[in-house]
């Protein structure tokens, strides 16, 4: 049932050795946006590979069941990295069946396999990385009940907002949480009956240089929606080729160092570094030591990397 596709066993290829009784409780986070292309599984690759550089033990589990965006980042990444003859973390990763898009009709019997995977990936890891569809399912609905984080990725435009909130047309002043915001919250309210709590965090992806204004009504339009719905807003992300250029490797920023660099990317700027670190304090996985100026590597003087905790 779990696994890569081949043996129907959990994928441990380069993994960590994750067998170790466990003191806390795993923590899940759910990358979701009922809107398209928003950025989820770009997103939901960069925390996943991130965290495991901070010595974390990540499970990741791909709930888009046809598109397979995430688990294909992770094959590109088995096969680019002994292809290189680098070596790089891996996470434990978690499939459904051997064939998702086979289960992708039967959403009851996918809710059935993802409980009984997350309960196996909440034993074995100490973070649970989940990305799911960009669209309205009974699976994707299980998994934020399932979410201590939600991590809401939208693109800077209220064809985007529409989806978690709608506004005047005129006034652009908010009128109701929309769909997504109601999914989020009844998860949330479920979970609270439970005692269990669901932190939400909205971040807008795809940042563009030259869009004051739109970006100042999105900024006032989710400040209010945040402040009804009870999310917070992570620092944005901007539109950076280092975030989709090396999707064929299976990388990320985070694994991008002099040492593992593939031919023709871009050695990342200092403040696409900055950025990601500031993302991961916003969702509460790293804390940033902002005492110690960042190093500035002699081998490659147009890279700084500043370490986070
Ligand atoms: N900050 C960014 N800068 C540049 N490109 C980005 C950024 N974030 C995402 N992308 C690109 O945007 C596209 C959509 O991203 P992604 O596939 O992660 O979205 P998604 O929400 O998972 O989409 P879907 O709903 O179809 O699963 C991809 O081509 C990805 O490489
Ligand atoms: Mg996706």
């Amino acid at each position: 049932m779990f696994g890569d596709q081949q043996s129907g066993k959990r994928d441990d290829t380069g993994g960590r050795e994750a067998t170790a009784p466990r003191k806390y409780r795993a923590r899940v986070v759910v990358v979701g946006n009922e809107k398209g292309g928003a950025g989820k599984s770009t997103m939901a690759a960069l925390i996943a590979v991130s965290m495991l550089y901070r010595g974390q033990r990540v499970a990741v589990m791909d709930l888009d069941l046809r598109q397979q965006s995430l688990s294909r980042f992770f094959t590109n990444r088995r096969q680019w990295l002994p292809a290189a003859s680098v070596e790089a973390p891996m996470p434990l990763e978690y499939k459904l069946v051997d064939r998702p898009a086979s289960i992708a009709d039967n959403q009851a019997l996918a809710c059935r396999l993802f409980d009984e995977a997350l309960a196996m990936a909440m034993r074995e890891a100490d973070l649970v990385v989940i990305d799911t569809p960009g669209s309205d399912t009974a699976l994707s609905r299980a998994a934020h009940l399932q979410a201590d984080l939600v991590v809401t990725p939208m693109n800077d435009s209220f064809v985007d907002f529409d989806v978690i909130g709608h506004v005047d047309a005129v006034t652009t002043q908010l009128l109701q949480p929309s769909h997504y915001a109601e999914t989020v919250l009844r998860a949330r309210d479920l979970r609270s009956r439970h005692r269990r709590n669901l932190d939400w965090v909205v971040v807008r992806n795809r940042l563009a240089g030259a869009d004051t204004k739109n970006a100042e009504r999105i900024t006032n339009a989710l400040d209010s929606l945040g402040q009804e719905v009870g999310f917070r807003l992570a620092p944005p992300m901007r539109e950076r080729v280092v975030y989709r250029e090396m999707f064929p490797f299976g990388l990320t920023l985070a694994d991008v160092s002099p040492r593992l660099r593939p031919g023709n990317v871009t050695a990342p700027k200092q403040a696409a570094r900055e950025e990601v670190n500031a993302f991961l304090e916003a969702l509460g996985l790293i804390v940033l030591r902002r005492a110690e100026p960042p190093t500035l590597r002699q081998d490659h003087p147009d890279e700084v990397y500043a370490d986070a905790v």
